[in-house]
């Protein structure tokens, strides 16, 4: 096959890319959108990256980023944001058979209040576009914040002035492996943690750099092999947990706890999923996944009891010290998998579903028809795994669905799914 090819994009897959067809064969193309022909380069069976226009889609708009099509992060920067909810909107019809509006993120820059940032040989930034090891240099993500980003500048200054080296992934040599910086976007807190290999941090030195912008700074050591951007905490200087606000709600969450990432987005996200409810303040509801509490507090407001379930020890421990940080005594947690802990329940009569992208066990679903709650409100952030549930509830019906837009600029959609028992 030849190394550059001519294409028109007329689609684009589930996944968010850009497919057209090359010689009777289906090619994705990455930065391509419906509508353009361009001159793409071949990287793999099938795969190709649009390299130049030669005719742009109508949907397409100038991406502010300098590093749009290096980096992975902002995949739909090329197009308007209509566009991203068009598409949105019509990707949930092709799994669903619904149509149902896309609700617009309050703001689609610096929405995010958690960015994981690679530390590479090259800088310190997000992954370059289907690559594993190398980063992409970002001078000036619009993600996270303008402080987020001056963190990383300081941070490549440093590391570099104390001759600290980056963490390879291939021979698994090497020191510092990621920064996450979590910032409350309602309280102005912010949290720093520097993750590394075995060995010694300047904490205190690092913290002199960054404690204008940042007074929560933590080092956590992950000595093994995979690669995730969490481990043991070795030193601290402020709070162990970040400070935020949501719907009124005060939260406290520990630096390597799952907090919704687009916080101005979140409070739309749990108001209309416990609206969805129809609550009358009599119910017991059961909010599964629940985390540090995002939607079981929201939930305790309207009904008589709540019990959150999560595995993540430490989310359950913050999500006790939230309720009595906003006082609220009608919840309880527990500290176990979903699957376990459901059947164990009193009777309950609404349950709220937030699980990870994989969707839920199927020990569950037989728990939830067994218990057989009146409504049951299921949010994922992975629609397709999420139908895929939803036709396992044998009993239930279908009755709404409200996509809101959690991601600008990526293919992802959050969705929210109302089912009542028949
Ligand atoms: C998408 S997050 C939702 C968290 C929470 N509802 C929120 O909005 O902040 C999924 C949560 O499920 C937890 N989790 C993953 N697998 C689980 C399981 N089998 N049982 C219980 N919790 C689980 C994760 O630790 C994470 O907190």
């Amino acid at each position: 096959m030849a190394r550059n090819i001519t294409i028109d994009i007329d689609n684009l897959n589930l996944k968010g890319e850009g497919t057209g067809e090359y010689k009777g064969n289906q090619i994705t193309v990455d930065f391509g959108y419906p509508g353009d022909r361009v001159v793409a380069r071949l990287f793999g069976r099938g795969k190709a990256k649009a390299e130049t226009i030669l005719k742009p889609s109508s949907y397409r708009s100038s991406p502010p980023c300098s590093a749009f099509s290096i980096c992975g992060s902002c995949r739909w920067q090329g197009i308007s944001y209509k566009a991203q909810l068009d598409f949105k909107a019509e990707r949930i019809e092709r799994i669903f058979g619904i149509k149902a509006p896309v609700l617009p993120s309050p703001r689609i820059w610096y929405y995010r209040n958690r960015m994981d940032y690679t530390v590479g040989r090259e800088a310190i930034g997000m992954r370059i576009y289907r690559t594993y090891y190398k980063v992409a240099k970002a001078r000036r993500c619009l993600l996270q914040s303008e402080e987020g980003n001056e963190i990383i500048r300081r941070s490549e200054i440093f590391f570099k002035n104390k001759k600290l080296k980056p963490y390879n992934l291939r021979s698994h040599e090497g020191f510092l492996r990621y920064i996450v910086v979590r910032e409350g976007k309602f309280t102005g807190d912010r949290l720093v943690t520097v993750v590394t290999s075995e060995g010694e941090f300047p904490l205190e030195e690092y913290y002199n750099e960054i404690e204008d912008i940042s007074s929560n700074v933590i080092w956590a050591v992950n000595a093994g092999m995979s690669d995730v951007s969490q481990g043991e905490i070795r030193k601290k200087i402020g709070n162990s947990y970040l400070n935020e606000k949501i719907s009124n709600i005060n939260f406290k969450i520990p630096a390597f706890s799952f907090f919704q990432t687009n916080s101005y987005q979140a409070e739309n996200l749990v108001d209309i999923a416990v609206d969805k409810a129809e609550l009358d303040g009599s119910e017991v509801a059961a909010d599964l996944y629940s985390g540090v509490g995002t939607f079981s507090f929201a939930l305790a407001r309207k009904v008589d009891k709540v019990f959150g379930i999560e595995e993540d020890v430490e989310g359950v421990k913050a999500a006790e010290q939230n309720a009595e940080l906003n006082d609220i005594k009608n919840v309880r947690f527990v500290s176990t998998k979903a699957e376990e802990g459901m059947s164990d329940l009193d009777e309950i009569d609404v349950a709220l579903l937030d699980p990870p992208r994989a969707g839920v066990h199927k020990k569950l679903i037989k728990a939830l028809l067994e218990s057989q709650p009146e409504k049951i409100i299921y949010i994922s952030c992975n629609p397709v795994t999420q139908a895929e549930d939803i036709k396992k509830l044998k009993g239930y019906k279908l009755e709404e669905i409200i996509p809101i837009d959690m991601f600008p600029h990526t293919p992802h959609v959050e969705n929210i799914a109302v089912l009542k028992r028949i």
